[in-house]
């Protein structure tokens, strides 16, 4: 009897213990299989209504919603920056890279900014699909084209893939804008270049001849007329900024004026090296980045579309520039010498700061840009805010402060 009872017990206990491994597994996966489906359900519901967005939108009341290529870019960010402050929604398309491209727009991916008033998408101008879904998806009530290959020299090195992106690029927008039957409701705005200029009459205009000498300014050219044509084949709101150099602290270090405001504050710390610089008797009219970005949404408000030079009207070579950012340091340049033998001096140490190097001469070179925004001035009721000597110097100073 004991040893029935004794087996019976046993029995009992496995039994039971079964049973409780048995319901806690029951439990777990009711309960995990309950909280996938609510999951599921949930993520549905935000695929199928864009609820963040919506959420987003309806707590923020946005003014309007802009889609910005090149936002990584220097006019880019200043452009995002801009627009966020008068209450723009923005979607920015940026490029995957395999290093960290989104240096100037790190202060939008924060908390309350990424993803409720600035949407990133992965995206490029070679791929038209891409575009068109992106366009579809966020609605946007303006459209900025900036992104570019926007380096003169070396789009002679790569003059398809330039072309691609900046001729084929600004098409490929347009023609989504007309696939998705938004004529009417997308205003268009394309970042054309005095480069399209090449040596014609100086000053230039809207109404100057267009003389292109790199494959980066017969792109950009197409890309100006493919704009005119939009317009008046099929009505859309589109211009073209005709902007001349435009600079600042976030400019591309391989382009003359941030190489030049680097070396400088190089120098200054210590690293005393010789700038090698290419043509330094071409002239440029420089003005400032976050001055030009208000022109293009400017554009965009006006009531019929039309293009517009952007321009400060001074032009400057490259050595007077490289002269005022040296000064800055209380370095006095002096020159001697001619052509490729030519040098930069310092006047009082003798030393040579600055010399030529051949490899950074182009096949064709455009001589001067001077602009004639007159226009710009009249409409848009702009005027450049800084002059050339603040731009050279605060370029510098922030240079010189990164280094510190
Ligand atoms: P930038 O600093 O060189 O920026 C160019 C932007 O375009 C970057 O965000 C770049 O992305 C992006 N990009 C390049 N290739 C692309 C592609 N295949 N698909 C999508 N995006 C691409 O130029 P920026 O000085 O800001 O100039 C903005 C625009 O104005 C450009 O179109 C330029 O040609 C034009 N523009 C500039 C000036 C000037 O003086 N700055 C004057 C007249 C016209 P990553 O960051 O990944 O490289
Ligand atoms: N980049 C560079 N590097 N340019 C040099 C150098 C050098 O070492 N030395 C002299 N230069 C001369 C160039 O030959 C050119 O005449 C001038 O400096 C300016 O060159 P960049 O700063 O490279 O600019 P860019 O004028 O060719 O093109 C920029 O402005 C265009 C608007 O006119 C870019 O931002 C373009 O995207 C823009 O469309």
């Amino acid at each position: 009897m004991k040893f029935i009872l004794q087996i019976m017990s046993g029995f009992l206990y496995h039994f039971l213990q079964f049973a409780c491994i048995f319901f806690v597994h029951i439990n777990i996966i009711l309960v995990s299989s309950a909280s996938s489906l609510v999951c599921r359900i949930y993520r549905l519901f935000i695929q199928q209504f864009n609820l963040k967005t919506l959420i987003d939108s309806k707590h923020m009341k946005f003014k309007k919603t802009a889609l910005i290529t090149g936002i990584t870019g220097q006019d880019g960010s200043h452009l995002a920056d801009f627009l966020l402050k008068k209450n723009y929604k923005i979607i920015g398309i940026k490029r995957r890279s395999s290093s960290f491209n989104t240096e100037r727009i790190n202060h939008l991916y924060k908390k309350d900014i990424l993803n409720v008033k600035y949407f990133p998408y992965y995206g490029d101008l070679t791929d038209s699909t891409n575009l068109v879904r992106i366009i579809q998806e966020t609605k946007p009530d303006e459209i900025y084209n900036l992104g570019a290959q926007s380096h003169v020299k070396t789009s002679f090195e790569t003059p398809e893939y330039t072309a691609n992106v900046d001729a084929l690029g600004a098409l490929r927008l347009l023609e989504a804008i007309r696939l998705l039957k938004k004529e009417n409701k997308i205003k268009f705005y394309q970042a054309s270049t005095s480069e399209i200029f090449g040596n014609t009459e100086i000053p230039q205009n809207e109404k100057t001849k267009f003389n292109p000498a790199s494959p980066y300014a017969v792109s950009k050219l197409f890309a100006y007329w493919s704009v005119v044509n939009y317009r008046n084949a099929y009505n859309i709101f589109a211009v073209n900024g005709i902007l001349f150099n435009h600079e600042g602290e976030r400019r591309g270090a391989t382009f003359v004026t941030r190489k030049i405001t680097r070396a400088v504050a190089d120098y200054y710390s210590g690293n005393k090296k010789i700038l090698y610089l290419g043509n330094l008797n071409a002239k440029r009219d420089w003005g400032s980045a976050k001055d030009y970005i208000k022109t293009m949404w400017l554009m965009l408000q006006k009531k019929t579309p039309t293009d517009y030079v952007v321009a400060t009207g001074v032009s400057k070579t490259v050595k007077e520039f490289a002269q005022e950012a040296y000064k800055y340091i209380g370095i006095k340049i002096i020159w001697s010498g001619k052509g490729v033998n030519e040098v930069g001096i310092d006047s009082k140490t003798k030393k040579i700061l600055i010399k030529v190097d051949q490899d950074y001469f182009r096949p064709t070179e455009v001589n001067e840009l001077r602009g004639d925004s007159r226009k710009a001035r009249r409409e848009l009721k702009w005027k450049p805010e800084v002059s050339f000597k603040d731009l050279v110097q605060e370029m510098v100073k922030k240079d010189i402060e990164r280094l510190y």
